[in-house]
């Protein structure tokens, strides 16, 4: 299937049953804003939960802040947004369309990339085992000069960065011949930067005093409390503070579904660690976030990390971890070395000492920051995307049939156990009503009666359940059930008692844990 046929029914299917809704649909909605549903929300949680307990309950040395979102406004003087959260844009005269520059550069880097691909694929084909795959990309013409586009455009891409330089990437885009998607001209505005701050105002006065931002990351609420954790958890360093919050940007070109939104969700971690000793626990943080990662048997392929091509002024080491999205491999989380610029920039603007008393060392110094960043919200699409699968089935009888069932990782699965009465009468309804009033204090369960089983199954299917349970006229003879598996569509006849031994523990977060 077209990665953008892929996408598109993964959006419709999570509208359909109940995980993500526009905001205000009634009112035709609010562009880049999204609204969980009822199966949503549960997955939501799940996530936040195998997160959550991944850093604050596994780490001795890590605890929990839940900080506000309205923050004075000078904390994002100290952190550097007011002047500098802003991203390069252009205009397509023809269609008006806004971009943003470097992923329009990006993305022309990335199709010369697929190209690259593209011809080792057709060589493997034509030529199976016997196919010199290191040759081929060392000596075929094509690829060659593919190669070196990509690294000529690149170099040029990444010292108009570094260098702010707006007009060279103007001036890229119109070397390389980027056209605007919409109407496939190359009729560019300049590149402007654009700061992507919400404001609003606190109090009743109008004036600028009083205005404040909503935060567009997490990480300066645990910034500006350091102290305050520091000292009343008698926390030593090397030691972390992690968070879950909303987070507000005014994204200009918010497309791509959940993956760039106005307002979404953060889960972040700072840890703080001795100066000198950052670059050792970077690498450990990188490596126990992309465990985290394929720790969910997913499609492990689909992860790799990227090298940042810009590192901020304050930052000496930044990857991403990208996750293969059916619009390509795009950034799921940043692992980044902010030095000590954060806590530096706090304790000059707000006059505080920001310190930590080494006892180790006898040395007092402002602490070292690594932080691991991942938008919740990417992450749920990031399992949505590999999750759904279309399956051609035959039926008994030979005729084909067609199933859609979310492989959801179990522990994150919204609802755990469905449990189907057979019919609607001769006490069935009640008898599964009794399995339920026993196991939902153990996890999520959903009683269904409507339509046949086969629809049910697939209703259940669709939203990645990984057990159902049918209670028949022979469960109240002998209080035995047909327990039906997801993945495989086995049914076996167990007990009722065996059902929470059998569910709980595959279904646990804490079985995912175990093995980080
Ligand atoms: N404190 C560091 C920070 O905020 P970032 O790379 O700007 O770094 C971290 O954001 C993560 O937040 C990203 O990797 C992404 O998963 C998520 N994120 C950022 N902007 C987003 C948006 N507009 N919509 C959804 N998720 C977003």
């Amino acid at each position: 299937m077209a990665q953008e046929d892929l996408f598109k029914k993964i959006i419709a299917h999570c509208k359909e049953y109940g995980f993500i809704f526009q905001s205000s649909e009634i009112y035709d909605g609010l562009s880049a804003v999204y609204d969980y549903g009822q199966n949503g929300v549960e997955l939501k949680n799940n996530i936040k939960k195998y997160w959550w307990d991944s850093m604050v309950l596994l780490h001795e040395n890590i605890v929990g802040l839940d900080s506000a979102i309205f923050m004075h406004p000078r904390t994002w003087e100290a952190s550097g947004h007011v002047g500098a959260f802003s991203d390069p844009l252009i205009d397509n005269k023809d269609s008006n369309k806004r971009y943003r520059a470097d992923v329009l550069i990006e993305e022309y880097l990335q199709k010369i990339e697929e190209k690259i691909e593209k011809d080792v694929a057709k060589g493997i084909k034509k030529f199976g085992d016997s196919f010199d795959e290191e040759q081929f990309r060392a000596t075929n013409p094509n690829v060659l000069r593919n190669k070196t586009k990509i690294e000529e455009v690149h170099g040029r891409f990444v010292k108009a960065l570094e260098d702010d330089n707006l007009a060279e990437l103007k001036q890229i885009i119109e070397d390389c011949e980027i056209a605007c998607p919409v109407s496939g001209t190359k009729n560019w505005t300049d590149v402007r930067q654009f700061n992507l701050m919400f404001d609003t105002k606190l109090g009743s006065l109008a004036d600028d005093a009083s205005k404040i931002y909503l935060r567009p990351e997490t990480a300066q609420g645990i910034f500006v409390n350091y102290l305050n954790v520091q000292k009343t958890g008698r926390m030593k360093i090397p030691f972390g503070i992690a968070q879950i919050g909303k987070a507000f940007r005014n994204e200009i070109v918010a497309r791509q579904f959940i993956f760039r939104m106005r307002e979404f969700e953060q889960m972040e971690m700072q840890f703080f660690v001795r100066p000198g000793e950052e670059i050792k626990w970077f690498e450990h943080w990188k490596e126990f976030r992309m465990n985290w990662h394929k720790n969910l048997g997913l499609a492990e392929d689909k992860y790799r990390f990227h090298k940042h091509d810009k590192l901020a002024h304050y930052a000496n080491a930044a990857f991403d971890i990208e996750f293969q999205f059916p619009f390509g491999f795009k950034e799921l989380e940043g692992i980044h070395s902010r030095t000590d610029f954060d806590l530096s920039q706090h304790q000059e603007f707000s006059g505080k000492k920001i310190q930590y008393f080494d006892p180790e060392t006898n040395k007092s110094y402002v602490p070292y920051v690594v932080e691991t960043s991942i938008g919740l919200d990417r992450m749920f699409l990031t399992i949505m995307s590999a999750a759904y699968t279309e399956e051609e089935l035959t039926k008994e009888d030979g005729s084909k049939d067609q199933r859609i069932v979310l492989k959801i990782p179990a522990a994150l699965a919204p609802i755990k156990l469905a449990v189907l009465p057979l019919l609607k009468k001769d006490g069935l309804p009640d008898k599964a009503l009794e399995i339920i009033n026993n196991l939902k204090f153990e996890f999520n369960c959903q009683y269904e009666e409507k339509d046949s089983i086969g629809k049910r199954y697939r209703r259940q299917d669709a939203i990645g359940t990984p057990y159902c349970v049918t209670v028949d006229h022979q469960t109240l003879e002998d209080n035995t059930v047909t327990l039906r598996y997801r993945d495989t569509m086995n049914q076996e006849r167990i007990p009722i008692e065996k059902l929470n031994e059998l569910i709980s523990e595959s279904v646990s977060i804490k079985k995912l844990l175990k093995k980080l």
